[in-house]
């Protein structure tokens, strides 16, 4: 699988014109809309929940988009099925924000969604050992989750090509493929380093929606052609 996926964060995007933002985006080529939600507790900043992805969903879904949801918050279970009724077809969490880590997946499976796992950069990928079958995608955190804007962390780049091998050697054991996703500091001069090193899709925030629409229409393409 050799497809490469771009999935703007909207949590740089102009949120008083997020509407246009993502209709941007979406024009410009992409097929996944990365939605951060943080909680003021599991992390330490506060953003959306399912009102405004309920509010995102017709625009993404007309066009055949994806909404990413990528859960900062602690617990989990219970503002899963939320997101599931406001129109999440992906969703992660990260394990230590579950206490039940597997159930919290079949729960997310059991919805009608894509389930999935996410690391932060010292959190040991030995999580996966027992729940490569309930994963449809692993997202790989490059930066302490909270914040856009941040710098990448280097020492990603070793993980990634861990977490690529586990996916390889599972997809040539069973046939399935599941996604792997990397998060934060992604931007124009780093992405091609990040894909040789494994990953397939690509959350990018402030390299895409930094700049207003307006004063670079560029924005999204910069990115992608840097791949
Ligand atoms: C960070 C979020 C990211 C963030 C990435 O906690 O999970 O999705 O928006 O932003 P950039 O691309 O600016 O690092
Ligand atoms: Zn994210």
């Amino acid at each position: 699988d050799k497809t490469y996926r771009i999935a703007p964060s909207i949590l740089s995007a102009n949120f008083a014109k997020l509407g246009q933002e993502i209709e941007d985006v979406i024009k410009s080529g992409t097929d996944i809309v990365h939605f951060d939600v943080m909680d003021n507790h599991f992390v330490p900043n506060l953003t959306i929940g399912p009102l405004v992805c309920d509010a995102i969903r017709e625009l993404s879904h007309n066009v055949g988009a994806l909404i990413d949801v990528h859960l900062m918050v602690e617990p989990v279970d219970r503002i899963i099925p939320d997101f599931a009724k406001a129109g999440a077809d992906i969703i992660t969490f990260h394990p230590e924000a579950s206490r039940h880590i597997d159930r919290s997946l079949a729960m997310i499976r059991d919805l009608g969604c894509k389930s999935g796992l996410v690391f932060n950069p010292a959190t040991p990928l030995s999580y996966l050992d027992y729940v490569m079958d309930k994963v449809d995608m692993i997202l790989l955190m490059s930066v302490n989750p909270g914040f856009g804007g941040q710098k990448f962390i280097p020492s990603t780049l070793g993980k990634l090509k861990e977490a690529r091998a586990r996916i390889d050697a599972y997809t040539a054991e069973t046939g399935r493929q599941i996604w792997l996703e990397v998060d934060g500091g992604v931007n124009a001069s780093n992405i091609a380093e990040i894909a040789k090193a494994g990953a397939d899709t690509f959350v990018a925030g402030s390299a895409i929606f930094g700049a207003p629409q307006d004063t670079d229409p560029n924005r999204y393409d910069t990115v992608v052609k840097a791949m």
